[in-house]
Formats: C-alpha cells, structure tokens, sequence
C-alpha cells in the first residue's frame, strides 16, 4: 500500500479534497494511506510560530527548520520513506511520466512550503525531490501537493472503476485524447460521429487515434516533437 505523509501550515486546505472521487474511494479501498501533518504541532514556540524573518533582509517570511526537521525525523523513526518531496515553484515540472514514477513507489513524505519558502538547510538535508505543478506562483504547496498526490493515487491498480481507463488519459501516451460523446445522439442540431455508434471496434479505435493525433497537432505540437523517434 502506498502511504503519502503530507506536512502542511494548513493542513486543512487539503482535507477535503482527499475526502471525495477517487481520492476517498482509494482509501476506504485500503489501496493508498493519506495523512495530513500540521507543521505548528511541531513548533516548540509560544505562539506555535514555524516561521521567522529572512537572514538579510526582504519581505516575506521563511518556514524555520526547526519544527520541520523535527516533524520529518519524527515520521521517519516510524517508517522508511522512498521520497521527501518539497513542493516549489523551482522544482522539476510535473509531468505524467513523473506520476507514474512516483506510483510505484511506497512511502512518501510531502512537504509543502509557504510564504517565502523553507530554510534551504531543510532541503539539503531532508528533501530527496522538488516539484513544481507549472509556471505560476501559488500562495504555498498545499495545491501542488494535492494535485500530485491526485495524480498518483488515479494510477493505482483498482482505484479507478475501469481498470483500463488512466492508461487511456490524454498524456499517457504522449497524446491528447479524442473527444467523447454521451447520450443523445442529436444535441441542439449537433450529431454524435457516425462511426461511434457502428459498434465497430476497431474502426472506433483508429478513429479515436487519428482524432488524438490531430488534436495533439492542433492544440500541443510540443508533445509531437518531443516523442521518442524509437
Ligand atoms: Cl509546488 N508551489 C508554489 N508556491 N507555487 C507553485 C508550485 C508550487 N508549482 C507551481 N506554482
């Protein structure tokens, strides 16, 4: 069972988000373990403060590394963790390869940062992966976190109703998907493809290929070029 430790100064922005869809249904399912952490039980000042102003001046606070080393040792003297992730706009970008990596994996310890960042102390020490959810500044790591932590819990064998249905997602492989239709077939003058209601499956299939293809060509030609040649 994979287990996510998530360490947050608000730790209930993500809450109930882990609470609904398939997030919810995984855990019930006993497939994936999420647990959220608030960084301010690990404070050890008055107030709960965990963070102080920055060495040298700048506006903007820094998480202090105190209540953060305390809060990863404590949870790695109870388990072994494959990945300390910290969440950063200066990390790597997200990337469905990059889920699926971290979907084989075990144990994780998130960790998401706030106001100006975290002491670099703590990523030097602790911190094995940096992710970044794209190019745009978010007020803390909690979105982030939560949007990798939904990407690789949808990955995991018999979270999804259909089992085949994340290896069909757009960017599984390296393209967008094909439009779908539902019920009815005529929609305010606009009708279904006639091919998808044959019942021919291997002409569907191709259809769904080309109409990948073209929409990759149309809206993302990045993801062409960046194709494997092989
Ligand atoms: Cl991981 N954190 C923040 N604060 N902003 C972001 C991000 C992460 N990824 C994209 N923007």
């Amino acid at each position: 069972m994979i287990r996510i430790d998530i360490i947050s100064v608000i730790p209930d922005l993500m809450k109930s988000f882990f609470e609904f869809s398939i997030c919810k249904r995984a855990q019930k399912n006993n497939l994936v373990e999420i647990v959220l952490h608030d960084l301010h039980n690990f404070s050890s000042k008055k107030h709960r403060q965990v963070d102080d102003y920055p060495f040298g001046g700048g506006a903007g606070m820094v998480l202090s590394p105190e209540p953060l080393s305390k809060a990863i040792n404590q949870l790695q003297s109870e388990r072994t963790y494959d990945e300390v992730i910290f969440f950063t706009p200066d990390g790597e970008t997200l990337t469905q390869p990059i889920a699926n990596g971290l979907a084989n994996k075990g144990n994780m310890l998130f960790i998401c940062g706030h106001y100006k960042g975290i002491d670099e102390r703590i990523r030097q020490k602790y911190i094995t992966k940096e992710i970044s959810i794209g190019d745009y500044v978010l007020s803390g790591g909690e979105l982030a976190a939560a949007v990798t932590a939904d990407a690789i819990v949808r990955l995991i064998p018999g979270a999804i109703g259909d089992e085949t249905s994340a290896l069909t997602d757009s960017f599984q492989d390296g393209l967008l998907s094909a439009p779908v239709y539902t019920r009815p077939a005529h929609f305010e003058g606009i009708d279904v493809p006639e091919i998808l209601l044959s019942g021919h499956d291997k002409k569907i299939s191709e259809w769904r290929f080309e109409q990948s293809l073209e929409r990759t060509k149309i809206r993302r030609p990045d993801l062409l070029k960046n194709e494997d040649p092989t």
